[in-house]
């Protein structure tokens, strides 16, 4: 993490702190295992939700993703600039992730891999999520991941949600050297649900 991205960070903190979320920017290894969860040899696009400085970004073009295949979609403008400076190859779309699916149209970017997210995902009010989350599987391929971090000990994404969009989520790992500790949780569809979508 570089002085800006330190200076930019804790401005966007001070402005809207619970739009942030974090105190403190993803911390290398919980950057390097949200990254561990995408494919870098498919081909397809790949959804990065609240980017905030790019950490996780760089971990996964340090992963092999090719930069084409990124997609950062991040609401506050600091972060926007600062990532359009720092990582000229990889697009960032300046919008709200509960209107991802219009975002995504007005980029002409169909059908996504995977969806990483950043987002203060538990903060959010459940409609908030339920936009989120289900206008992610809306672009996500059958066998589509929507992977997310959390602080907490329980899924990010309320079981009632995970119900009703025929979601099926695990922990796949933990970050204990994270300030703080994380747990990393990977969700797809269930296997009727895919196999409905693929048919
Ligand atoms: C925990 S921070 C991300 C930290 C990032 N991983 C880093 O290392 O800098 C959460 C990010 O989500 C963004 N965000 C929050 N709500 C959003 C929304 N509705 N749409 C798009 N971005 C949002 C914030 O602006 C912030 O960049």
């Amino acid at each position: 993490m570089t002085p800006t991205d330190l200076r930019v960070f804790l401005a966007s903190w001070f402005r809207s702190p619970l739009s942030v979320g974090a105190l403190v920017p993803s911390g290398r290894l919980l950057a390097q295992a949200l990254a561990a969860q995408v494919d870098p040899r498919q081909e397809g696009a790949v959804l990065e939700l609240g980017p905030g400085t790019g950490a996780v970004t760089q971990a996964l073009l340090a992963r092999g993703v090719e930069p084409t295949r990124l997609v950062l979609l991040e609401r506050d403008p600091a972060f926007c600039r600062l990532l359009r400076n720092k990582l000229p190859a990889v697009r960032v779309l300046q919008a709200d992730a509960r209107y991802l699916h219009r975002a995504l149209a007005d980029f002409g970017i169909k059908e996504l891999d995977a969806v990483v997210s950043s987002l203060p995902l538990l903060s959010l009010p459940f409609t908030a999520q339920h936009q989120v989350v289900k206008q992610s599987f809306r672009a996500l391929g059958p066998q589509g991941i929507f992977v997310q971090f959390t602080y907490g000990f329980s899924s990010p994404i309320r079981p009632e949600l995970q119900h009703r969009l025929a979601l099926k989520g695990r922990p796949v790992m933990r970050v204990i050297r994270n300030l703080p500790p994380a747990v990393v949780w990977r969700y797809a569809r269930s296997e009727p649900a895919a196999a409905r979508l693929a048919a």
